[in-house]
């Protein structure tokens, strides 16, 4: 075989490869998952398509996890009914995504949340009745949003309030944490910024320190300990004081 045959064919090679990565480009659906592939195509007028269409832009998707990751099925199979083998309505038991199941579905990849949230009163609650709050009433299925401190509140009114009198108080406070939570993260931020401490010295482990507290904080709010996350924030400002101390030292 000569060079030249071998070149020529490279090109012919190249420029079908070409064509075809244009054309799927042009399309822009092909993103090797049937599940997104075909889902996304579905009007927008449709339950289906409103719940496919949410999933677009979370951090979900950012990061690859695609439908098949809580749903199940076959993100192999360009074929609907070959690509939905497993995959069951939220309202069957069996399924992933019944929501005595969300925890644990959400829980295969975060862990940590997942172990606090068993801790609580609230999942015994799940278990025993089917009520109660779960992974998505807070955080939403697909967008996976953070509730903001007025909708949470809403949340805990369903039961907690005068007429049937459990901690009736609650709403409120869970809004003022929450709220106090945001303004943590707000802090902490502004300080990384403002402060850039070098690494290893003390300042950059008073930021550590702080960060810390800041996780525990946030991993608190999954077992609904509202006491637990004011006491951690409160040590999230101690070392952000002690930061901003030894940083204004001469
Ligand atoms: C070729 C198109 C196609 C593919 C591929 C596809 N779906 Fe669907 N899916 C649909 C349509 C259309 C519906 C609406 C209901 C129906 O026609 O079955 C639907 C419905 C659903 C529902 C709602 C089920 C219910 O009972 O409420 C879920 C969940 C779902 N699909 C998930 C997936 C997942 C996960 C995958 C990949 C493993 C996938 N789909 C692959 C077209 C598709
Ligand atoms: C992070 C997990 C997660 C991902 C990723 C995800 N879903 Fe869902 N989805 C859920 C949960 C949980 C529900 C249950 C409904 C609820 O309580 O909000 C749900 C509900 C639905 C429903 C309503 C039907 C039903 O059974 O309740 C459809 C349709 C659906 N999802 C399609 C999709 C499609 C299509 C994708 C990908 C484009 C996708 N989902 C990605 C978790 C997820
Ligand atoms: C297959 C793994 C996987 C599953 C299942 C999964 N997630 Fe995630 N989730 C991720 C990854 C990866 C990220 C982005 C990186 C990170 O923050 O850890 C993420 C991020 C998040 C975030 C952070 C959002 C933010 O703005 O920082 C929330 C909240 C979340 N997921 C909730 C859920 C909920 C609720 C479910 C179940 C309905 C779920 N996840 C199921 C992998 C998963
Ligand atoms: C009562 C409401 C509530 C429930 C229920 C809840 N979360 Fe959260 N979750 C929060 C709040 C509040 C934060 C902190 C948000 C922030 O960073 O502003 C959070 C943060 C997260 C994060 C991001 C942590 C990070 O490092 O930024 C993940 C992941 C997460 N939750 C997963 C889950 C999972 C999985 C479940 C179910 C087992 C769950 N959550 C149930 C309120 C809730
Ligand atoms: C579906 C009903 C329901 C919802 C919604 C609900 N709770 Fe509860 N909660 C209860 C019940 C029932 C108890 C137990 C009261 C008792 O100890 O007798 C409880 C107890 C508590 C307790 C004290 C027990 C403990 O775990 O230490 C806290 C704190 C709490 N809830 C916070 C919240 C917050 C915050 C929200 C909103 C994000 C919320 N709850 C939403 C039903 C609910």
């Amino acid at each position: 075989m000569s060079n030249k045959y071998i070149v020529s064919l490279f090109i012919i090679l190249g420029g079908i490869f070409i064509f075809s990565a244009s054309g799927l480009a042009a399309g822009g659906e092909n993103t090797g998952n049937a599940c997104v592939n075909c889902h996304s195509k579905l009007p927008g007028s449709s339950f289906v398509g409103i719940k496919s269409h949410d999933w677009k832009g979370s951090i979900h998707q950012k990061h690859g996890i695609t439908c098949d990751k809580c749903h199940g099925g076959n993100p192999a199979a360009a074929d609907k009914n070959e690509a939905h083998t497993g995959v069951l309505s939220s309202s069957n038991p069996q399924s992933r995504v019944y929501y005595k199941n969300i925890p644990s579905t959400c829980g295969s990849c975060h862990g940590a949340e997942f172990y606090k949230f068993t801790q609580s009163y609230h999942f015994k609650k799940l278990e025993a009745t089917g009520k109660g709050p779960n992974c998505v009433t807070c955080h939403g299925s697909m967008v996976t949003s953070v509730l903001n401190p007025e909708d949470i509140a809403n949340v805990c009114v369903r039961c907690h309030n005068k007429r049937i009198g459990i901690f009736p108080y609650i709403p409120q406070k869970a809004k003022a944490v929450l709220l106090l939570l945001r303004q943590g993260k707000a802090l902490l931020a502004a300080d990384k910024e403002l402060y850039k401490p070098a690494k290893g010295s003390a300042e950059a482990s008073y930021l550590q320190d702080a960060q810390s507290s800041l996780y525990s904080a946030k991993l608190q709010w999954h077992k609904f300990d509202l006491d637990a996350i004011v006491r951690d924030l409160q040590e999230m400002n101690n070392s952000l004081e002690k930061l901003s101390r030894s940083s204004s030292r001469p």
